[in-house]
């Protein structure tokens, strides 16, 4: 049986991970910790937005031996209590990236962890084609964004891996179209979390 979240070796504990601020859920981390905690040894994973860690820190706590998770952000995104001016970008970039590492430090986690400052659609060319395990697409929200994400990344999944999507809800309309038009079967391994397993060649 998978480990309970954050159970998993180096991990300090479910509280201190929900203080991560972010946007992703508990039953979004187990589900994603049961499905990365079954990669190969030496799986190799993308994040496609990361903000401060929140998935990552739980992603990269279930990688198996040897595992690594890229993440690619461009971490120009902040969250603003109501009134509050948004700062300079290079402060919210700065902030993110710090929170970031905090974070991966505080969870023993940073050495599995390659950390790309990019736009998704640069970091692509990064990847030669089926060499990633598992591919989280969590980037920009709006139709076109996931639309490109998922025609970049896909491909970069091998055989026998998986593409997971996030927030294919009602409420992100974008997001439930993009994947709906790549015609791949899917499951919802948590409410909000589409997944696929690319087949494997015959
Ligand atoms: C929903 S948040 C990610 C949440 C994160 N997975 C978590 O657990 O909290 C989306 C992130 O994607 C980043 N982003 C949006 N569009 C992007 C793009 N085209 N390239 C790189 N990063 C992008 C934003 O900076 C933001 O940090």
């Amino acid at each position: 049986m998978t480990p309970p979240l954050l159970d998993l070796p180096g991990c300090p504990g479910l509280k201190r991970w929900t203080r991560i601020k972010g946007y992703f859920d508990a039953a979004e981390a187990l589900a994603m910790q049961e499905l990365v905690a079954g990669l190969p040894q030496g799986a190799r994973v993308a994040e496609l937005g990361t903000f401060q860690g929140r998935s990552a820190v739980a992603i990269a706590c279930a990688l198996p031996p040897g595992g690594v998770l890229f993440c690619v952000d461009h971490f120009v995104n902040t969250v603003l209590a109501p009134g509050q001016a948004k700062p300079p970008l290079e402060q919210v970039v700065k902030e993110n990236l710090d929170a970031l590492a905090a974070n991966l430090d505080a969870f023993g986690v940073r050495s599995r962890v390659t950390v790309l400052k990019a736009r998704t659609r640069d970091a692509a060319g990064r990847f030669a084609p089926e060499s990633l395990d598992l591919v989280f697409v969590d980037a920009g929200h709006q139709y076109e964004e996931v639309k490109a994400d998922l025609a970049d990344w896909y491909p970069k999944v091998r055989p026998g891996g998986w593409l997971v999507c996030d927030d294919c809800t009602p409420e992100w309309p974008g997001v439930v179209q993009a994947v709906q038009e790549t015609r791949l079967p899917g499951d919802f391994i948590a409410p909000t979390l589409w997944a696929h397993r690319k087949p494997q060649k015959a």
